[in-house]
């Protein structure tokens, strides 16, 4: 079998780029703050929600753990959040780590063993896991054993060692790298959208009122539709707009203000940035509007491949300005006419007549 790619992400670390949905700069910190806690408090996602509610309402009926449950969805939609809130309404004390950090089967024979009935395991960037810790995993899963090689060649030994039944939370922004043996393994499997604006301008009001932030209805609008269908990137642009209100009027922040401070930080419309920008503009004229695979673009925007197809590009193809197709990507109408450009054209409309 084909492994998945596994390569590292790299993601923009130095970065400070205001719409990225991965943390940036003091996010974590505040992020923790904002977090809600209970699955009442978290908003939107109605359909991942009432599906969760009922089977953690059947799980402490029957008194058992809940069900192995798989997060996926792009960076910042609230998985991490999610998996708290999940072993919190379980009543269930959480041991989180990441994918990345569990390098040798030992790792996880030593998180594992020192697991108590029902609780919850988290692993983040689960799609990261080595092979050999994978493998580790399906029978823990499974049947809530591991075996255990005791000694060294003609001596060893296989111990079969007995786990408490556990919860495992997986959480992936990449889905399809996942192999189909640990993937089978989940038994509650949630996607998460991008959230539409009422749901984000639910979030800034709540964050705002947290943070004590005094701002408008039509403020928190304007900030929620900028905000790329993210609530790490709506809390982000709130405090942004917050210094930016401080610093210019008292602090409360309204639609003015907000569209003068999102105007300043480059952040369109549509919630697009410089980056989103210069994909768009590369495809539509280098590659005459595509179809151009990912591995050209990657290189002609100097981005790496798995960070276009993590941040960029699900937004992108979310608000129908980007195709994908079996021949590579594809730029949409919608995509033509937001950057000035005549459907079919290489250069823009204005650039033609200057
Ligand atoms: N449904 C929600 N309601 C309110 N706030 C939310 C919701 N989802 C996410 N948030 C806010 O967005 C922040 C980012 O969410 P979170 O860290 O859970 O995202 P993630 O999907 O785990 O991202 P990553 O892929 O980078 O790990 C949280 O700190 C929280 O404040
Ligand atoms: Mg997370």
């Amino acid at each position: 079998m084909q492994r998945p790619w596994r390569g590292k992400l790299t993601l923009p670390m130095a970065d400070d780029r205001i719409l990225s949905a991965v943390p940036v700069e003091d996010d974590a910190t505040v992020e923790l703050s904002l977090r809600p806690r209970r699955l009442r408090e978290y908003i939107g996602q109605q359909k991942v929600k009432a599906n969760l509610d009922i089977s953690i309402a059947a799980a402490r009926k029957r008194h058992e753990p809940l069900d192995h449950v798989l997060l996926f969805g792009p960076p910042g939609l609230g998985k991490t959040t999610l998996a708290n809130i999940i072993a919190n309404e379980m009543d269930a004390a959480v041991r989180s780590t990441s994918g990345p950090a569990l390098e040798k089967a030992g790792d996880l024979v030593a998180t594992l063993t020192n697991l108590e009935k029902g609780d919850t395991l988290f692993i983040d960037e689960i799609h990261r896991l080595p092979a050999p810790v994978e493998e580790v995993l399906y029978s823990a899963m499974e049947d809530f054993y591991i075996d255990v090689v005791i000694g060294q060649g003609p001596a060893a030994r296989t111990l079969k060692m007995e786990l408490p039944h556990f919860t495992l939370i997986g959480a992936t922004t990449r889905a399809g790298l996942l192999s189909a043996p640990l993937r089978a393994r989940f038994g509650i499997v949630h996607r998460l959208d991008f959230y539409d604006v009422e749901s984000l301008e639910i979030i800034v009001r709540r964050s705002s009122q947290i943070l004590n932030i005094e701002v408008t209805a039509d403020g928190s609008h304007e900030i929620a539709r900028r905000s790329r269908g993210t609530p790490r990137i709506a809390n982000r642009l709130l405090r942004r707009v917050r210094d930016f209100a401080e610093v210019k009027r008292e602090g409360k922040i309204d639609v003015g203000i907000a569209r003068e401070a999102l105007e300043m930080l480059e952040v369109d419309e549509f919630g697009l940035d410089e980056i989103d920008r210069k994909l768009l503009t590369t495809i539509i004229e280098r590659f005459s509007g595509g179809p151009v695979g990912v591995g050209a673009l990657s290189s002609s925007i100097a981005e790496d491949r798995g960070t276009i197809e993590d941040l960029y590009e699900p937004y992108l193809i979310q608000i129908g300005f980007l195709q994908r197709t079996p021949r590579g990507r594809v730029a949409s109408k919608l995509a033509y006419d937001h950057l000035g450009y005549a459907m079919g054209a290489t250069r823009k409309q204005a650039d033609l007549f200057s």
